[in-house]
């Protein structure tokens, strides 16, 4: 059946293979952008209705959840997801949406040392008051990580210790917020947790990208001290630093750690591994290296 869907973050990770899917699909969708820019005429040009709007703006909000049946809401590690959350659900319920997928992280919990992680867990129990359904995804980190960290040196200066994850790629957690927007009530009140193909260490990842670079990478564990300086020299924001700190202890104790079915399940699809998400981004990876 089709649906009038709206994404929110539309020009994000993933937002944007959300908008993607879900024209693909065949429904309508309305894609929430800031502004009307570059990016967003790829969309158009998809097919989607682009509409300019602020999430911490609650008149463009309302303007934007008209005649929606369902929506993904996407907020980045930034100040202001609790007023951004707030105006969502409210919009949503005086417009009638019938269902919310909610962009949460694995870390979300009350009782965490990053804000957050922290204002990630508020944000879902305010969404869990809301007469709309809702469901929120828990992914632990994207694999898009692997592109945002690499400074082209071949060497991942992380302070990962040996923790472990199952990186997951945004493409994949689109499959599984598109099939949940076009199906929601049996998705109503979950919460999901949602890893990639294989949980690895930082030792293990370096590996894998060895393999599909055909070039070493190499894994250099490092403290907490090192990271923040590594951080603080590329402009990285105070709340993304406290929170990337916070997370790098959680991630040491297993915080982000776990496999399940969950992406194949409900986005039908077998989740990209390691060397699978770096041989597909082979591109970005040849433009910067050192
Ligand atoms: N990265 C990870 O490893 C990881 C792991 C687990 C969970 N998460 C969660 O993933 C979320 C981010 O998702 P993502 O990576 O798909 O997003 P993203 O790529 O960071 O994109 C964020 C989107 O939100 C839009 N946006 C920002 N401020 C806005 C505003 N005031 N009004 C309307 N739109 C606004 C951005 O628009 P512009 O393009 O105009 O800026 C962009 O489209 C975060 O909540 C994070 O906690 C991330």
């Amino acid at each position: 059946m089709q649906r009038d869907l709206l994404v929110i973050g539309a020009t994000g990770k993933t937002g944007g293979y959300t908008t993607e899917l879900l024209l693909e699909h065949g429904h309508r969708v309305r894609a929430l952008v800031r502004r009307i820019d570059g990016r967003t005429e790829r969309l158009t040009a998809l097919g989607a209705d682009v509409v300019e709007g602020d999430v911490q703006d609650l008149g463009s909000l309302a303007q934007a959840t008209k005649g929606v049946d369902a929506l993904y809401f996407t907020y980045p590690i930034q100040l202001g997801l609790m007023d951004a959350t707030a105006n969502m659900a409210q919009a949503a319920e005086e417009n009638g949406v019938r269902a919310i997928v909610n962009m949460s992280q694995i870390s979300a919990r009350r009782n965490t040392a990053s804000n957050a992680a922290r204002q990630h867990w508020i944000a879902e129990r305010i969404l869990d008051h809301s007469p709309v359904a809702v469901t929120h995804i828990r992914p632990t980190f994207f694999s898009e990580w692997l592109i945002n960290m690499w400074d082209g040196s071949g060497m991942l200066r992380l302070p990962f210790a040996d923790g472990r994850h199952a990186p997951i790629a945004a493409s994949d957690q689109a499959r599984v917020i598109a099939a949940i927007l076009a199906d929601p009530v049996p998705h109503a009140g979950r919460t999901y947790p949602l890893y990639g193909a294989v949980e690895l260490n930082h030792y293990e990842i370096a590996e894998e990208m060895s393999r599909a670079l055909e070039r070493d990478v190499t894994y250099v564990p490092i403290e907490l001290d090192e990271f923040q300086q590594i951080l603080e020299k590329r402009g990285t924001s105070p709340h993304m630093i406290q929170h990337l700190l916070a997370v790098s202890i959680d991630y040491r104790n297993g915080v982000f750690s776990g496999m399940n079915d969950l992406v194949k399940k409900i986005g039908g699809v077998d989740p990209l591994d390691v060397q699978g998400f770096v041989t597909q981004n082979r591109s970005f990876y040849d433009r910067y290296s050192v």
